[in-house]
């Protein structure tokens, strides 16, 4: 029986095409990364289980994780998330090393999920995480820098918004105000974590089987319904709940006159499914009708070090997929048209006896830093034009014999000029080329 062609379910393929695309992505990634300051870090593609056990929450270890017992009977894992390799890491090193620390990563991950748009198994993740910032301005660092990728793309107001809440302010409602047990609080959690997924009357019904009473049902609604800061501030000043959540507040006045305020909006719905989090959370959303879910999620996580019984170092990142970001881009009108590809140079022979001539002045001119492509064999001369066009070229070179003499007819073919330039002088092509 022949095999399957198609990658295992839920993986890409990525052909020469998809990588342009992908290099794209990445390059910007790294790109706003570093212009923070931010260091490149990576780690293994398999860790043991209890990695994730210990913070990750019940749907990823439950659901989502792809683990097996290695041949020495470990229980381990392909990594579902980059956070708990980035804790187990910074645990080892962090007494030494100068704070902050600013680190980025772009791994791939495995999750088994259901693939649907947005969706799929293997995804690539930008993380960004700051530890060991003072209280507020890692935030602040951290929302400047995704915000700073984003219109990196020329995505604009209309197109996405940061959708931001802080676990404190959640801690207090259900702990404080509803007086829930810990496995009330965690299921209320879950449910809040969903409650974009559902219609309005399946969220009040799931409400409802869990708050007995009329008073706790009306409170939790008014939680649900709070949609802007200054309709949190007066909530918690009504509730009396402003010193526990002096966090957010403290953000908020941070923030007030910055750009960032104008793409962040309140919403009590976020509250991120990982349980490491202890304070701010935050997706950013994708507005477009066909694309209703988050580009990245991310949040501030006082004690991930606590697992590994270190001192606490707080910390704030966020993770963001490349499939959701390149939705995003497509469907805003922001990707770039890299179906083809994209080097400076072609050079053609008609004639066999040239070609070493030829190979020797594509070698001058890679060394000049020219992407070069020598067409390997003689061509007749009435296919070039239809082969370098298929294959993106605006600069072509032509090799041939002239009245005894090797030249070579250097062409720019969007603009139809040309110049007929002397093989040894690969300088003068190079110029050619950048003055044009
Ligand atoms: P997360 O919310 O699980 O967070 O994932 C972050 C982003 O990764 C999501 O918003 C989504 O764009 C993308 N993503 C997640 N799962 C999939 C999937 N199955 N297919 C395609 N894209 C996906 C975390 O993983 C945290 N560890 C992020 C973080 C870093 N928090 C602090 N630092």
């Amino acid at each position: 029986m022949a095999l399957n062609k198609k990658p295992y379910k839920g993986c890409r393929d990525f052909f020469p095409r998809d990588m342009r695309e992908r290099n794209f992505l990445f390059e910007k990634m790294k790109t706003a990364a570093e212009t923070f300051a931010y260091e490149p870090y990576d780690g293994p593609l398999l860790e043991e289980v209890d990695l994730y056990k210990a913070k990750s929450g019940e749907e990823l270890i439950n659901d989502q994780i792809y683990n097996f017992t290695d041949r020495g009977g470990r229980n381990v894992a392909i990594r579902p998330e980059m956070t708990p390799t980035l804790a187990r890491m910074v645990a080892n090193i962090h007494k030494q090393e100068a704070k902050p620390l600013r680190w980025y990563s772009i791994p791939n991950l495995m999750r088994y999920e259901k693939p649907q748009r947005g969706r799929v198994r293997e995804h690539w993740q930008f993380n960004v995480d700051i530890f060991g910032a003072p209280a507020v301005h890692g935030e602040v660092e951290i929302l400047t820098l995704a915000l700073f990728y984003m219109k990196s793309f020329g995505a604009t107001k209309d197109m996405f918004q940061i959708l931001i809440n802080d676990r404190a302010i959640v801690d207090c409602v259900f702990n404080d105000l509803l007086k829930l047990s810990d496995d009330e609080a965690y299921k209320m959690y879950k449910l809040i974590d969903n409650a974009k997924k559902m219609s309005e009357e399946k969220l009040n019904e799931a409400i409802a089987e869990k708050l007995a009473d009329e008073e706790s049902r009306s409170l939790m609604h008014e939680y649900l319904s709070l949609s802007t800061f200054e309709g949190l501030t007066f909530f918690l000043n009504k509730f009396e709940l402003t010193e526990k959540c002096e966090n957010v507040l403290e953000f908020i006045d941070q923030i007030r006159d910055t750009e960032l305020f104008e793409y962040l909006k309140f919403d009590p719905t976020i509250v991120r499914g990982l349980d490491y989090y202890t304070g701010i959370v935050f997706e950013i959303f994708d507005l477009h009708p066909d694309n209703r879910r988050a580009i990245a999620g991310g949040g501030a996580y006082a004690n991930l070090l606590g697992i590994f019984n270190e001192s606490p170092l707080s910390g704030i990142g966020f993770g963001l997929g490349d499939v959701t970001m390149k939705d995003f881009l497509e469907t805003h009108g922001l990707m770039p048209d890299l179906k083809k590809p994209n080097h400076d140079f072609i050079l053609f022979y008609t004639d066999e006896a040239n070609s070493v001539q030829a190979s020797r002045l594509a070698s001058d001119l890679r060394s000049l830093g020219l992407k070069t492509e020598l067409n390997l064999g003689k061509i007749k001369f009435n296919k070039i034009f239809k082969l370098a066009l298929s294959k993106n070229y605006n600069y072509i070179g032509i090799m041939e014999e002239k009245n005894g003499k090797l030249e070579v007819q250097v062409k720019n073919l969007s603009q139809d000029t040309s110049e007929i330039i002397d093989p040894s002088d690969s300088q003068k092509i190079q110029s050619f080329i950048n003055k044009e």
